[in-house]
């Protein structure tokens, strides 16, 4: 009998409308385009404006388009995995929340953190779902509000996070196509280095955690940098020996967009030339658990079936990590 396969079969993503533009920052912090641009590559990230309004909202009509797309109703899915470092709460599960408000009554969810490779640690995990016979729909989310945890006077920080994120289909396939491979890596000494103080139960929330600025993302970006740089392009390489790719093999690098010159670097250690790196952190920065489907809703009009994608992150716990995929349609 043939291997089954978890095939990605939709996609969706969503950005909201409101633009912080590099020029608008200069006015917030002591910051230039200059700097910022030839720094991370970014120009531009999408904020969620509006009251009580969370990561579930980016990801409702991330979804939609993807039911619409598939035609599909939400009843159909048995399971939602909700990759996301900005739930809408501490619990529920945003997944739950998601589940109730695009009416996915039938299926089981729960939210998955492993920062920025969140996306890729989830749809690994749903897979294994599809693999096993289990389920039949999966939805895979990545998806982050990170303006909810950015503070505006850190110019080390605000210059490159946005909101935003997407959603894939995955459903069982018998042809070879689809999740074939993943290395996921996971690192608890990197903690320092990248991290929230408070908001958890080691510090719950306080009017002292809240006036020392303890909710906010702390970043040493330099340390951060000098092993995402490395970790990425390591784990790029190896999915691509261990399943025997060339550089002409591949046709997409579907990099975690947290900054062009640690894309540029496992560009070029994968021999793959600048045509076949999705890259959009000029008009996003960096969504987090976002970046990835929201580059694969982007290209998906370029993409065709038997290409071979390879997804590849890095972020905060460390967590890093690649997936090779065959494109289904
Ligand atoms: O996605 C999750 C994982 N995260 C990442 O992968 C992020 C990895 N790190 C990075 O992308 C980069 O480290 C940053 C973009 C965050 C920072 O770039 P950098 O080249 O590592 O800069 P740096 O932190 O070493 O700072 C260099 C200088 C410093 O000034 P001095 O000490 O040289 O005078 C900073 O104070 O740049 C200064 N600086 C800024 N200047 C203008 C820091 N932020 C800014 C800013 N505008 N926004």
């Amino acid at each position: 009998m043939k291997r089954t396969t978890a095939a990605i079969t939709a996609v969706g993503g969503y950005v909201p409308e409101f633009v912080l533009d590099n020029k608008k920052l200069e006015q917030m912090v002591d910051t230039n385009d200059e700097w910022i641009t030839s720094r991370t590559g970014i120009k531009e990230r999408r904020i969620l404006k509006g009251k009580d309004l969370g990561s579930s909202d980016l990801a409702v009509p991330a979804i939609k388009e993807l039911l619409d797309k598939r035609g599909i109703s939400a009843s159909e899915i048995d399971l939602i995995i909700c990759a996301t470092t900005t739930p809408d709460l501490v619990f529920p599960a945003t997944a739950n929340i998601i589940a109730r408000k695009i009416g996915a009554q039938n299926s089981f969810g729960f939210d998955l953190q492993a920062a920025c490779s969140g996306f890729l640690f989830a749809l690994t995990t749903g897979s294994k779902f599809i693999e096993s016979g289990t389920h039949k729909k999966v939805l895979v989310v990545g998806v982050d509000k990170m303006s909810a945890i950015i503070d505006y006077e850190d110019r080390a920080t605000c210059v490159i996070f946005g909101d935003g994120g997407g959603a894939v289909l995955l459903e069982p396939n018998t042809e070879g196509y689809g999740i074939i491979d993943a290395r996921l890596y996971s690192d608890g000494n990197g903690e320092k280095h990248l991290h929230q103080k408070a908001g958890g139960s080691r510090r719950p929330p306080s009017l002292e955690t809240v006036k020392n600025k303890e909710h906010y993302v702390y970043q040493e970006g330099a340390a951060v940098f000098k092993h995402a740089v490395v970790s990425m392009a390591d784990v790029s390489e190896e999915i691509m020996t261990r399943n025997n790719l060339s550089a002409e093999d591949v046709a997409w690098l579907v990099p975690h967009q947290a900054n062009k010159r640690i894309i540029d670097a496992t560009a070029r250690r994968m021999g793959l030339d600048a045509s076949k790196v999705m890259l959009n952190i000029e008009k996003f920065g960096n969504t987090t658990s976002g970046t990835i489907p929201l580059c694969l809703w982007e290209w998906e009009s370029k993409l065709s079936k038997g290409e071979n994608l390879v997804l590849s992150a890095f972020g905060g716990g460390f967590t890093w990590g690649a997936v090779y995929v065959k494109w289904a349609y």
